[in-house]
């Protein structure tokens, strides 16, 4: 049974849309801990059906008037990424899948944590080359937790006036303590680039100093994420702002594999998937699923049922090609 107090909350909330979210989301994680699964689930998806979090309805909810005039003050700074995948949607290896759902699991049962006085992690900072999910697992993180996924626009937030990259960056720290969302600061290296690099003059090394702070004081109520693919390039003194650093690497034999079968879980292939992971070793998730799906394609076209193997290496050698285009073109 639901405690008391939830309760309570629950019926004080009557009316306003987000308040009435939380105080659900209470009552499910609380049935979740004393292990009523089933019963945490389906009240999950009627919450899910009928109470939309306030950013993803229409206006016709009441509360959502707050929430978007925040969203206004820093609409110009951000970018909102539907947040349509879950962890089922995504390939990791043991270590990366492990972390994000631990991440998962204190934000559901944060509650529970601060009654002990023990911190909740809100910083992540995610790491790896192209195409290896940093982005993806930034919004599986916003599905998985119901959040809205605004991702930080960089092009406007870098001013030529630095003063101004400094206190738009202040905008979105606030946007991001007072709104629960997953604040996503894409190619971060472009802004957190070392303080030491003596190219910069004073003014940058003060924005960084800056933004280490907000990072350091930032305490959610949602999560801030962090990602490069230039990890080298961050200031050494960001490492230890964020409470958790999370690696997205190439796949394995073994991750390609599992990303082959889901790639045609719903378009038959004439050959065995898992087959021709030794030809996709050292290719990113992003290019396999790319080569995937034009081989897909190519059948749809032909009007046929399965993906022949004929058609695949046909994709794969398409691939390879742009790969030789894009690599001359950076050279
Ligand atoms: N680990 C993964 N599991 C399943 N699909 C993936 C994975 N990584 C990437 N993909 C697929 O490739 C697409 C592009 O990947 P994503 O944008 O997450 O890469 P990224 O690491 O953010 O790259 P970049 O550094 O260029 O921003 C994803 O939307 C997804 O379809
Ligand atoms: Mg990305």
């Amino acid at each position: 049974m639901a405690k008391a107090d939830h309760i309570k909350r629950l019926v004080a909330s009557f009316g306003k849309n987000q308040e009435f979210r939380a105080a659900t989301l209470r009552i499910i994680d609380e049935a979740a801990h004393q292990g009523k699964k089933p019963f945490a689930e389906s009240l999950r998806k009627i919450l899910d059906a009928n109470v939309r979090p306030d950013y993803q309805s229409q206006g016709k909810q009441p509360g959502l008037t707050a929430l978007a005039s925040h969203i206004d003050a820093t609409r110009d700074l951000l970018e909102e990424i539907p947040a349509l995948r879950g962890l089922k949607d995504i390939v990791l290896n043991s270590d990366t899948r492990a972390l994000i759902e631990n991440v998962i699991e204190e934000r559901r049962r944060s509650e529970e944590l601060r009654r002990h006085r023990l911190p909740v992690s809100t910083r992540l900072l995610f790491c790896g080359p192209p195409g290896c999910g940093k982005t993806l697992c930034a919004e599986v993180l916003a599905h998985e937790l119901s959040m809205p996924l605004f991702s930080a626009r960089l092009d406007v937030i870098i001013s030529s006036f630095l003063g101004e990259t400094a206190s738009n960056l202040r905008r979105l720290f606030e946007f991001a303590s007072r709104t629960p969302c997953i604040l996503f600061l894409d190619e971060f290296d472009a802004l957190a680039r070392t303080r030491s690099d003596n190219s910069e003059h004073n003014e940058l090394r003060r924005v960084v100093n800056s933004l280490l702070i907000m990072i350091e004081k930032f305490r959610g109520p949602g999560l801030v994420v962090a990602a490069t693919n230039l990890a080298q390039f961050l200031d050494e003194a960001l490492w230890r702002r964020f409470d958790d650093v999370l690696s997205f690497e190439l796949p394995n034999i073994r991750e390609i594999d599992t990303l082959m079968d889901r790639q045609f879980a719903n378009f038959h292939a004439s050959f065995e998937p898992s087959s021709m992971g030794g030809k996709l070793v050292g290719l990113s998730y992003a290019d396999i699923e790319r080569i995937c799906v034009d081989a897909i394609k190519k059948a749809v076209l032909k009007k046929r049922k399965s993906v022949s193997e004929t058609e695949f290496a046909a994709a794969l050698r398409h691939e390879a090609r742009r790969k030789a285009l894009i690599s001359r073109r950076s050279a």
